[in-house]
């Protein structure tokens, strides 16, 4: 692992692995490829460590042109693919641009990466590896006496979302199997901390309490997910690249089961211990019971015991520590959150999903 090509290191995810990449790899060299969608921001890579080499190009992974002279040009032997569009809700409201990022764009690097490698250079599996990026999502929703997804869990995606995410897994697992391409997928559960886009629940919530707005909790507020601290997500990563087995699948999970309304209700509990205001302190009478997301899957879960045992990873943030740290972080980079508070698109979004909720309860 020498020169590595990061798609989407300007959003939440892909700019923590490039800061974390940095700081514990010193002699690598990052291309970060982003098409600064309204996600991505040069905010999220300012104060890079400036150990190894960063170099940020401003493109498309659907542009094949791009992608393969980037290849060549950087003589890149890793490609870790973050790149996508990754809002459940906007997905809803319109899914045609998570159809060409998520599937057009992810056969359009395994493309240029199989024509490069295999064909070109005729390298082998030792020396490259294209790390796939994914979800539990994939998985489905899961009743509350099931057990958790493990990597064996039959594909059944609910959200448009999702069902690119799945199909773009299909699609790279095939060429792992047809062309022998190095690749590894991995799918994670929910990340959450530093540098979240606040169109997700946690930072949504974070900067909803602060200013005394409304916190929307959608349906019963009943819904269950698995938590992940986003440097844990970015450990297992580098984890799965240094030892994981080309063709093998990961699952990542944070091990926990808290409750929509638990988060929402912890997050106004560490607000008025951080930011006590008796005009809106306490917080929890902000929560707002709206109309729930159409077919809101229920529940996930990740069974983690095969990364766990055979790459020896496993989450080192409890949710408990990791909420605080990231309260703080929102807390203390206010220059980061005007940046993004300021953007229309941003404002244009809260208007289109919430104006219309209706408060249930
Ligand atoms: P994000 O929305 O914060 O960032 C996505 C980034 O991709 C942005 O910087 C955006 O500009 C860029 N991008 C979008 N379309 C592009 C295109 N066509 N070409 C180049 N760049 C493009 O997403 P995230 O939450 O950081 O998620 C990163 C990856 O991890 C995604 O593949 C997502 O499916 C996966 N994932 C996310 C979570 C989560 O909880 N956030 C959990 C599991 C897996
Ligand atoms: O599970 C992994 C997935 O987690 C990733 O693949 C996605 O990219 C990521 O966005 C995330 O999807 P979710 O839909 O679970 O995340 P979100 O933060 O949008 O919502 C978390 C839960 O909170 C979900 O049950 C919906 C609910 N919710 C969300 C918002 C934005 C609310 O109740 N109110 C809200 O305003």
């Amino acid at each position: 692992m020498k020169n590595v090509l990061v798609t989407g290191g300007a959003g939440f995810i892909g700019s923590n692995f490039v800061h974390y990449l940095l700081k514990t790899e010193p002699e690598v060299n990052i291309i970060n490829l982003d098409a600064l969608t309204y996600a991505g921001s040069q905010e999220n890579l300012k104060d890079l460590p400036t150990r190894g080499s960063y170099t940020f190009v401003d493109g498309n992974i659907c542009d094949r042109s791009l992608v393969s002279s980037l290849l060549k040009q950087y003589a890149i032997d890793t490609i870790v693919h973050f790149a996508a569009e990754s809002h459940v809700d906007r997905s809803i409201a319109g899914p045609e641009p998570f159809i060409q990022t998520n599937i057009v764009g992810t056969f359009t690097l395994l493309e240029a990466a199989r024509k490069f490698w295999l064909d070109e250079k005729g390298v082998s599996g030792q020396e490259v590896r294209f790390q796939h990026v994914s979800t539990d999502e994939v998985y489905g929703s899961l009743n509350p006496d099931e057990s958790a997804f493990s990597e064996t869990t039959p594909y059944a995606p609910n959200s448009p979302y999702a069902a690119s995410k799945a199909s773009s897994d299909h699609v790279a697992r095939s060429y792992a199997h047809t062309y022998n391409l190095p690749l590894t997928i991995t799918n994670c559960s929910n990340n959450y901390g530093p540098r979240q886009f606040p169109e997700k629940l946690i930072p949504l919530i974070i900067l909803n309490a602060l200013e005394g707005k409304k916190l929307p909790v959608y349906g019963d507020g009943q819904q269950i997910r698995d938590w992940l601290f986003v440097e844990d997500h970015c450990e297992a990563i580098l984890a799965v690249l240094k030892k994981g087995t080309a063709g093998e699948t990961y699952n990542i999970g944070g091990e926990n089961q808290p409750t929509n309304l638990s988060i929402v209700q912890t997050i106004c509990d560490l607000l008025d211990e951080f930011k006590p205001d008796p005009s809106i302190s306490p917080r929890r009478s902000l929560i707002d019971f709206v109309t729930d997301r159409p077919g809101h899957d229920r529940r996930y879960a990740m069974n983690i015991q095969k990364i766990r045992k055979t790459l020896g990873w496993q989450p080192k943030h409890t949710l408990q520590d990791g909420l605080r740290e990231t309260v703080q972080w929102y807390l203390s980079n206010t220059q980061w959150v005007a940046a993004i508070r300021t953007q229309q698109e941003y404002q244009q979004w809260l208007t289109q999903n919430y104006t219309k909720r209706e408060t249930k309860r």
